[in-house]
């Protein structure tokens, strides 16, 4: 086997996305496109990846890491002229170079590796993946010899009236033989409508030089992304792929039009999304869950049996059988202990939860550190910060807490510890104790009449 060597080309500004990101960076469900691009690269295991950049550098090299090469196309005369950038890196070797561009998310790493086995399988100069479209509109046509060869790729500005009725069109992604594409690439000119040096017209350099030009047909749907409409086709066709994934391993997804993954989701069997749920990169929920309605998790990780109705979820964990919900906000760095019960109007932040604990309704936990077996009354709020600094609450195991307490930090409440519904807890209070920190009510006797006669 030949080396296999990649060039991504990700250095144009991307006018057309009228955005201050760069395009290439534009995420597509929860992902930037490049990286996309680059992870199929990787799974595909080229031997040296090379993406070109020039508009945002210094960002799509913070998004890549240094895992990969980089050639910086200072001016960006077109896509010749971006793989022309990678001669320094590439152009003396011998292997196969595939092409591909960072607005192309959606041609997967199985598309790539039938391109490359299609290309040395023909012993071909260049393969061109190609796609036939409905709408060709905007595309670079693909001219096909009477041999059945590629003959040359007009762009949508160059083409006749003609060229323009042709349904098949480039995808911008070639594998090319590495030493023969570096030596075309230096005969391409600009003379063209946009007065750019165009990669495909490497092809018909090449063809002239009586050599094998094929184009391999994909069934993939790809979208090459220049707008915001392209954008959301390809969120669209994404969405779709990944929600098809998770239900053929086993996931129920109800309502699969009104579901959102994220890329990075691992789901286990039998889990239940319901309808409106949104669950971002990084999180993995186990199996037999329910999720949903109207929920949102991102880069949380859920155990198994858990249940989480009506609420947004964000970088924290939920141990097995817990439910939180409806109408619950678990902020970063929560512990939901396992069988705990968070019920509605609660919200929980950067605080731990023992094992069957309950917070059943609207309270405020904030920066605590809550035992085992433990009942937080309705109304209790965790008085964390001072206006200047946050302070720690740490209620013990098996301890009750009356509705509407006030446990102001820095405060431990003990281990069985009661403290009395409507207090004010200031200071520690020991295991086993009742702590009641309320005035007394006094009854005024036959006061009401004295009032209303005064009228
Ligand atoms: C390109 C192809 C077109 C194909 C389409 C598929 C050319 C001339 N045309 O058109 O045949 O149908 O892709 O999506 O190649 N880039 C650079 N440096 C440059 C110019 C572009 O790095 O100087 C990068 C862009 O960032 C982008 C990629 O190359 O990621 C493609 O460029 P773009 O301007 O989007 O080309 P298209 O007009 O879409
Ligand atoms: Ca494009």
């Amino acid at each position: 086997m030949s080396e296999k060597f990649a060039i991504v080309l990700a250095a144009g500004q991307g006018t057309r996305m009228k955005s201050k990101l760069y395009k290439v960076l534009h995420p597509v469900c929860g992902k930037p496109m490049v990286q996309h691009v680059v992870d199929n690269l990787v799974e595909l295991q080229a031997d040296e990846i090379v993406v070109i950049v020039g508009h945002g550098a210094d960002k799509v090299k913070q998004q890549l890491g240094d895992q990969i090469e980089y050639a910086m196309q200072e001016q960006q005369l077109g896509t010749a002229h971006a793989v022309m950038q990678a001669d320094s890196i590439l152009g003396e070797k011998r292997g196969t170079t595939l092409v591909v561009s960072g607005d192309e998310p959606l041609i997967s790493s199985d598309t790539l590796a039938a391109l490359i086995r299609t290309h040395e399988q023909s012993h071909a100069a260049a393969t061109i993946l190609t796609r036939v479209m409905e709408d060709p509109t905007g595309y670079g046509r693909v001219i096909r010899a009477d041999n059945g060869e590629v003959a040359r790729i007009v762009e949508q500005k160059d083409a006749t009236e003609d060229e323009r009725k042709v349904r098949e069109i480039n995808t911008g992604t070639y594998c090319f033989d590495n030493e023969k594409l570096f030596a075309a690439l230096k005969l391409v000119g600009n003379d063209n409508a946009q007065g750019e040096y165009y990669l495909p017209d490497v092809v018909e350099i090449l063809g002239r030089q009586g050599e094998r030009i094929e184009g391999f047909i994909t069934e993939e749907i790809t979208v090459g992304v220049n707008d915001r409409v392209a954008l959301a086709k390809a969120e669209a066709l994404m969405r779709e792929r990944i929600l098809t994934r998770h239900m053929r391993q086993g996931v129920t997804i109800i309502d699969p039009s009104s579901t959102y993954i994220e890329t990075e989701v691992e789901i286990g069997r039998d889990t239940v999304l319901y309808p409106g749920t949104i669950i971002g990169s990084g999180t993995v929920i186990g199996e037999d869950c329910v999720i949903g309605p109207h929920t949102q998790l991102m880069n949380c990780r859920v155990g198994n049996g858990v249940e989480i109705k009506q609420s947004v979820l964000m970088n924290s964990q939920i141990d097995d059988e817990a439910t939180v919900g409806p109408f619950a906000y678990i902020r970063p760095n929560s512990h939901i202990g396992e069988s705990v019960k968070i019920g509605d109007f609660v919200e929980i932040k950067n605080t731990s939860l023992g094992k069957g604990s309950k917070v059943s309704h609207l309270t405020y936990l904030g920066d605590a550190e809550v035992g085992s077996g433990v009942n937080v009354g309705c109304g209790t709020v965790t008085v964390n910060y001072d206006g200047v600094n946050k302070h720690k609450t740490i209620i013990k195991d098996n301890s009750f807490i009356g509705c509407n307490a006030n446990l102001v930090a820095p405060v431990t409440v003990g281990e069985g510890a009661y403290i009395a519904a409507g207090s004010t807890i200031t200071r520690d209070v020991p295991d086993e104790a009742l702590a009641i920190a309320r005035e007394r009510q006094t009854n005024k006797e036959d006061y009401a009449k004295k009032l209303t006669k005064k009228k």
